[in-house]
């Protein structure tokens, strides 16, 4: 059979802007900052159709760690729409998915299995026996196993060689909550408050969201030869600040990719808006004084300093916090 050419048509794809840069000092893992969402999901689709074609020409298989969530959708899309133009083959590809709630029949519109195959494994050519996704179904008294089988199948595959992520406004990867531990494996946990209270609309009502979910732990995500964790939105923007600049710790799973050789951040701006770079650029080295950039700070400093102007800057039409030409 003839392998897909997974080349990039000369002029197929829009000119992509340029990242945002700066001073890095701060962050404690690569990161990078792509304004346009096209954009990104554009790179994460060339990365994993990159990767898949190496790895499928090196040993005959590539193996794939999946994320669900509104993140990925833009990605999964690209990816269909590549697989359609004949730029990817997912004929070798082994797919190991992160999570699943619990319990959660596996056919129920809220399931993570339903969501795979609805926003990828339909679309493209993937074997449904080398598809891998936690089963939400599992009895509870055979759930241990199922979760040493799950590692052994990642471990009988060859480990992950990309793993996507997404990130948890509560900092989990996976499903892995405050408080998980960097050795922890595939295992049922239970979901926290802020998890669940974010999941409340999809289950219309917080209420009816599962307590408890089956997921990868911190160190089966950690033996993935590269990741990449996405974060879009201002929501997120607290939460990737302390995964990217903050200490590493149990508090926020996610801070855990800061030791690992081959991980990498991408940010839309909004939620790069907390990172020192973005925020406050002008601790990290000399920057152009404009208007709305001394505006910026001299609020950042009332804040620093508690000063009565935070009423000023609340009541005020805000400025643009940072722009490119502002960094
Ligand atoms: P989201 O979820 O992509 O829907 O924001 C990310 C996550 O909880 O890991």
């Amino acid at each position: 059979m003839t392998r897909p050419d997974t080349r990039q048509e000369e002029g197929a794809q829009p000119a992509r802007r340029p990242v945002l840069d700066g001073r890095r000092d701060r962050e404690r893992v690569r990161t990078v900052i792509i304004p346009d969402h096209g954009d990104l999901e554009r790179l994460l689709a060339d990365r994993l159709v990159e990767v898949i074609a190496r790895e499928t020409a090196r040993r005959g298989r590539c193996v794939l760690g999946l994320a669900t969530g509104s993140t990925p959708l833009g990605i999964y899309r690209e990816l269909i729409r590549r697989f359609q133009a004949g730029g990817v083959d997912f004929s070798q590809v082994v797919t190991f998915n992160l999570d699943e709630y619990y319990p959660m029949r596996p056919d129920s519109p809220h399931s993570y299995r339903r969501y795979m195959w609805e926003n990828l494994f339909d679309h493209v050519n993937v074997k449904p026996e080398n598809v891998h996704i936690p089963d939400g179904g599992t009895p509870r008294e055979r759930l241990a196993e199922q979760c040493a089988a799950y590692e052994r199948a990642i471990a009988e595959a060859g480990g992950i060689d990309f793993q996507i992520l997404g990130i948890g406004k509560s900092g989990h990867i996976g499903f892995n909550e405050p408080g998980s531990s960097p050795g922890s494996r595939t295992r049922l946990v239970t979901l926290d408050t802020i998890t669940r209270k974010d999941a409340g609309a999809d289950f219309f009502g917080e209420d009816n969201v599962p307590r408890e979910a089956i997921t990868m732990g911190v160190a089966t995500i950690l033996e993935a030869r590269e990741i990449a964790l996405i974060a879009t939105g201002e929501h997120k923007a607290a939460i990737v600040q302390h995964a990217v600049e903050g200490e590493v710790s149990p508090d926020v799973a996610a801070s855990f990719l800061q030791g690992h050789p081959n991980a990498t951040v991408y940010l839309d701006v909004a939620a790069a808006a907390e990172l020192t770079r973005v925020k406050t650029p002008w601790l990290l080295e000399p920057v152009e004084w404009t208007p709305a950039l001394t505006e910026v700070a001299v609020v950042w400093l009332a804040e620093q300093s508690g000063s009565p102007s935070r009423r000023a800057r609340r009541s005020s039409s805000s400025a643009p916090v940072t722009t490119p030409s502002t960094i």
